[in-house]
């Protein structure tokens, strides 16, 4: 979603607030603003429709130094695109904000505000917070005081930064229900709504609890939480590389993201699991006792992270034998759900800030699981903060829209935690050993799907021109297939189907012809004959088929039957391999079809509204 940085310094903040932008950017990109305080004299503004490259270019003309400034990058909610409902908005000449989130009861303020005189150049949500401050700020005649008491007023998802000209010396932030960061600095501070936006300038943070609000000078922060008391909130050390952020030798953030999976795969197993065991310990000290007597999982999560769930729904009645259901996030928040005794409600999600994902979760503590698990890949997110129980995953920070090392990740942490499960289940240490094994194995196998990277490319070509595509999968690489089909439609924006193969006959067979391209995941285990009856079927009505095999399951290529062979995988690790070539599939039909393959057209990153 948006995204939005700000900085006291006592150097021009002008530069650093670009960058931060140009790292946020992949939230967020439909417009970019900056309004900058120079002393006391005057807050100025520029605002432009598109990507932040454009904004860079506006004031490379027209230069906004100070010491003072808010940045925005923008996925409109409220209005269309556009440069007047681009932030920063402002109240009069000298009040400043930008803002991410929602608020829910806009126009009822809007409507008060307009009755007062205050005039409306956008149409966004945010503009009303301006104002609000703005006309408190004339009674309070100070700004801190004047956004705690405009926050009272608000509804819904916020994060808030807020400068004014007459006190050009600090920011006043906070948030409610939308992430924001403090970058701690020496001699100079900063705020962001991600840490990555700040890594070129320190890597030092405070993460920002709900209901804090802060007053951010160069050489001082001071926080309240919601009840008005001081309060100090840790500083933790961004522990990954700053140059995470840079695509280095890579055309796109997303292929390197997918050649980073084998070392992040590693990065994630490291430390949870010897040659032979998962180290329960590891999963937390308090992982144990809540595992011991759970007796039915509730997976909850969307989009990509909602796939993983899907897999590991297989695994975890599998090998666990434990009752395990899954549910999109935005689903389950808005049903009755019957809670069953013991249940352990597990919330995955990369950026840990998914609105709809938090809102299930805190829902969930109120309903009476047994207690909340995340899987997640960003430290000090409101997931991470807010569950009894955590698994990091360590694919470090991911950029591109697509998620992809994210999801294997995701995979690696769920199979240890349901190893950790099964073992207070009943299996076998032997059964245990086989899989941690199969787990070590991980790397080394991602690593030589990439190697087949080239003839992919070269399989990519026959997508170009269709407009529909089938993915089908059999257990546990049915979701696998789904999440083949998401990435091809979010990046290259070809209509793509997931299927259980066995379903196919029962409707989707007939759209299959010369123009529907069916993409299979094949790998060498009990279903693969059954598999190949599906693939028989489709060969039968003229569609062509390309198939991701594992090289024992003997799928042999011909006329209209092209076959990719996999290394041989442990059938439960296959998940992880087969999704590889998938991810590389979308990633050069998108780049032959010429999309912008990071920031696709109408998504976000962090979808911190509902
Ligand atoms: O940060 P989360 O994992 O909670 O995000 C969930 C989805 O928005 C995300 O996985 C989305 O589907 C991906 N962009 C797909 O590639």
């Amino acid at each position: 979603m948006c995204g939005i940085v700000g900085a006291v310094s006592e150097r021009d903040v002008q530069g650093i607030l670009l960058e931060g932008l140009r790292r946020l950017e992949y939230r967020g990109y439909d417009s970019a603003g900056m309004a900058v305080i120079n002393g006391e004299s005057s807050l100025r503004r520029a605002r432009e429709v598109g990507k932040v490259a454009a904004l860079a270019d506006a004031i490379s003309a027209n230069p906004l130094s100070g010491h003072l400034g808010i940045a925005h990058t923008r996925w409109a909610t409220h209005g269309e695109p556009s440069q007047l409902n681009a932030h920063p908005h402002m109240s009069g000449e000298r009040l400043a904000i930008v803002h991410n989130g929602i608020i829910e009861n806009y126009q009822e303020l809007r409507d008060e505000l307009k009755t007062e005189g205050y005039v409306f150049t956008s149409q966004t949500d945010t503009e009303v917070v301006a104002h609000l401050i703005g006309k408190n700020y004339q009674q309070e005649g100070n700004l801190y005081n004047a956004v705690k008491t405009s926050i009272t007023r608000l509804r819904g998802a916020f994060a808030l930064a807020v400068v004014h000209a007459d006190e050009p010396d600090h920011l006043v932030v906070c948030r409610e229900g939308s992430p924001l960061v403090v970058g701690v600095g020496i001699g100079e501070n900063f705020i962001a709504s991600d840490q990555l936006a700040l890594l070129p300038v320190t890597d030092r943070f405070m993460f920002l609890e709900e209901g804090d609000i802060a007053d951010i000078r160069k050489d001082q922060i001071k926080i309240h939480d919601r009840d008005g008391q001081a309060v100090e909130r840790t500083i933790t050390r961004f522990e990954h590389g700053s140059d995470s952020a840079d695509k280095g030798e890579y055309r796109h953030f997303m292929l390197k993201e997918i050649y980073e999976q084998p070392r992040v795969i590693k990065a994630t197993m490291e430390g949870r699991i010897t040659e032979t065991r998962v180290l329960e310990q590891a999963l937390g000290t308090s992982a144990a006792n809540l595992l011991e007597n759970v007796r039915h999982v509730q997976i909850i999560a969307c989009g990509t992270s909602y796939h993983a769930g899907m897999v590991a729904r297989y695994w975890i009645e599998d090998l666990a034998g434990v009752p395990c259901s899954v549910e999109v996030a935005s689903e389950f928040r808005y049903r009755k759900h019957v809670i069953q005794p013991d249940t352990l409600f597990l919330c995955i999600s990369q950026s840990g800030e998914t609105a709809d994902t938090l809102a299930a979760l805190r829902q969930a503590k109120k309903a009476g699981f047994r207690a909340a698990l995340a899987i997640c890949n960003v430290p000090g997110s409101s997931l991470v903060r807010e569950s009894d129980l955590v698994i990091m995953t360590q694919a470090g920070p991911e950029i591109g829209v697509a998620s992809t090392k994210a999801f294997t990740t995701q995979l690696t942490a769920l199979l240890i935690f349901t190893l950790a499960l099964a073992r207070h289940n009943g299996l076998s240490e032997q059964k245990e050993a086989e899989i941690v094994q199969a787990i070590h194995l991980l790397p080394g196998q991602v690593s030589d799907v990439l190697a087949l990277d080239a003839e992919i490319e070269a399989m990519s070509k026959a997508f170009m021109d269709k407009n529909h595509s089938l993915f089908l999968g059999r257990g546990s690489q049915y979701p696998v297939a789904m999440e083949g089909a998401l990435k091809l439609k979010e990046i290259s924006y070809i209509h793509a189907e997931a299927y259980p193969a066995g379903e196919l006959k029962h409707g989707p067979l007939a759209l299959v012809d010369s123009e529907m391209p069916v993409v299979t995941v094949a790998p060498n285990n009990d279903l693969v004959e059954k598999l190949k009856s599906n693939l028989e079927e489709v060969r039968a009505r003229g569609g062509e088929l390309f198939v991701f095999a594992d090289r024992a399951a003997d799928v042999k290529p011909e006329e209209g039957i092209h076959v990719m062979q996999l290394p041989s995988v442990h059938e439960i690790t296959a998940p992880i391999v087969y999704t590889v070539p998938l991810q590389l599939l979308s990633y050069h039909v998108a780049v032959l079809k010429g999309t912008d393959v990071d920031q696709p057209r109408n998504l976000a990153k962090s979808v911190t509204v509902e």
